[in-house]
This record gives C-alpha cells, sequence and structure tokens, in this order.
C-alpha cells in the first residue's frame, strides 16, 4: 500500500507480497490433494472472505463456494456461537474445506468443525490464513495454514478491530491503546 499506516498500527507481520505469494503455496498444495475431488470451500463471514477469495482464484482445480455467519451469545463462555446465516446448498457428499481467518483458541473452529461434521460431509478439513497456536485452548486439526503468528492482535487481509482494518493488505499487529 502506497500510504502510510494508521498510527494504532504497530508492525508489519506479513507484507501484501508475502502473503500473496504464501496462499499461491497453500493454493497448489489444496489443488494437489483435491485433484479429482468435488471441493466446496466454506468461509465464515466476515473475516474470511478475503482470504477465501485470493485463495480460490489460486487454487487450479474447480471449486465451489458458500458462506456462513457466526454470532456470539451476549456474556457467554467462549465458544458458545449459534449460526446466524446458514450456508445456502447441503453439503452431504462433498470435500468441505473450512475457510477461517484465525485459529486462535480453537472454540469457534470446534464449534464450525461439529456443525458441518453432522451434515455427513465426504470429507472436511481446515485451512486458515493464520494460526495462533500459543493460545490454543481447545485441539482442532488445521490441515493447511498460511502464517503461524506470535501471541499479538493483529489486523489486515480481512481480520478486523471493531470492524476497522479488514481491507489493509497486509497483516499487522496493532495497539488498540493508540485508538482506531
Ligand atoms: P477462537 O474461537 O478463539 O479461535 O477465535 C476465532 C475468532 O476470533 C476469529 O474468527 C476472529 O474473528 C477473532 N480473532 C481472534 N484473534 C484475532 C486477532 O488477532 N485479530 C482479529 N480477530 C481475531
Ligand atoms: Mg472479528
Amino acid at each position: 500500500m502506497g500510504s502510510p499506516a494508521p498510527p494504532a498500527i504497530d508492525r508489519i507481520l506479513f507484507t501484501e507480497e508475502q502473503v500473496a505469494a504464501r496462499i499461491r503455496e497453500v493454493a497448489a498444495e489444496i489443488g494437489e490433494k483435491y485433484r479429482e475431488r468435488d471441493l466446496k470451500l466454506i468461509a465464515v463471514l466476515k473475516g474470511a472472505v478475503f482470504f477465501l477469495t485470493e485463495l480460490a482464484r489460486a487454487i487450479e482445480i474447480p471449486v465451489k463456494i458458500d458462506f456462513l455467519s457466526i454470532s456470539s451469545f451476549r456474556g457467554s463462555a467462549p465458544g458458545m456461537v449459534r449460526i446466524a446465516k446458514d450456508l445456502d446448498e447441503p453439503i452431504q457428499n462433498e470435500d468441505v474445506l473450512l475457510i477461517e481467518d484465525i485459529v486462535d483458541t480453537g472454540f469457534t473452529t470446534r464449534f464450525l468443525l461439529q456443525t458441518l461434521a453432522g451434515r455427513e460431509p465426504r470429507s472436511l478439513a481446515i485451512c486458515t490464513l493464520l494460526d495462533r497456536t500459543v493460545r490454543r485452548i481447545v485441539q482442532v486439526p488445521v490441515e493447511f495454514r498460511c502464517f503461524e503468528i506470535p501471541d499479538r492482535f493483529v489486523v489486515g487481509c480481512g481480520l478486523d478491530y471493531r470492524q476497522h482494518y479488514r481491507n489493509l493488505r497486509y497483516i499487522a499487529a496493532m495497539n488498540p491503546d493508540k485508538g482506531i
């Protein structure tokens, strides 16, 4: 990006070029693994949408896409989420890749995996842009990961702070004390 980074942005962890190059590598792995299969990418609105579109364009086999959105119950225990907008189509007998922006504690991903598994896909795996394993509380199997990140709050490439910064083309650590 040509314009200077906003003041709350502390440090760029991965540049636009690094993100694009890594997504192409992971797309190649996915294309290899799912050749001759019936691949559907499923992303959770809104954070994973940016990653899904870039990944989908880099995958060289046919893919289908679908979306869902979730919301957490106010003041509830972590991982207490519900589906706010469901998928448009069934996934029975399809090879489903759940596309995540970040797997952090793992609660959200576990909920999504359990929900999708109940619909009898042929296979089900996770592909995440970012993985912060140092904060993991519940174990989830991450099959494809672009980047492992340190214990810092990050924004950009779909990830937000109070709905801001999703459209940054790089991934950056931010300091909410410095405002939005
Ligand atoms: P988990 O249930 O703790 O794994 O949380 C996953 C969700 O929390 C993600 O889908 C994000 O929406 C949000 N999240 C976790 N860490 C960050 C971050 O560093 N920046 C922005 N959003 C985050
Ligand atoms: Mg968010």
